[in-house]
């Protein structure tokens, strides 16, 4: 079976610690059930999400997430198959990545769309070494 990663950004809407329990929480029992793994850096002004897991699981979700509402202007970065899962052992990590990655002036200024998914990927690595 193809294990496939995907990495996307977008734009939270209606950002807030409710909303992001009930995300992470559906996110997780969803994830375990579909043998789906990753990370979410988030944080007011952005999503970064790495989904990994079988092909098909992987877009089913990544469709339910287009078409969510608690976030907007959603942009793939990267998509492709993969030999070994970068988060293993999360069904979805989280990390609010305050301190190292862009700041909200950064964000706002189209850095998402301004970096390479090479140096995307290097975000996630770094978040994995810090974990
Ligand atoms: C930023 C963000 C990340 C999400 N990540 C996941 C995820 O990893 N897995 C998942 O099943 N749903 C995720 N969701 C939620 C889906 O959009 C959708 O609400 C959920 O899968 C529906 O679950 P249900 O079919 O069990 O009702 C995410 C939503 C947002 C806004």
């Amino acid at each position: 079976m193809s294990l496939m990663q995907l990495i996307y950004a977008s734009t939270p809407f209606g950002f807030d610690n409710p909303t992001l329990n009930q995300i992470l929480s559906v996110a997780r029992r969803n994830n375990a059930r579909d043998d789906i793994t990753g990370a979410l850096i988030c944080r007011a002004d952005l999503y970064l999400q790495l989904l990994e897991g079988p092909r098909a699981a992987v877009t089913a979700t990544f469709h339910k997430i287009l078409a969510d509402d608690r976030h907007l202007d959603v942009v793939l970065i990267a998509c492709g198959d993969i030999k070994t899962r970068m988060f293993p052992k999360w069904d979805m990590k989280d990390d609010p990545a305050t301190s190292w990655m862009w700041t909200q002036e950064q964000v706002a200024a189209g850095a998402i769309e301004h970096t390479s998914d090479e140096d995307v990927r290097v975000v996630f690595t770094r978040l994995l070494s810090e974990s």
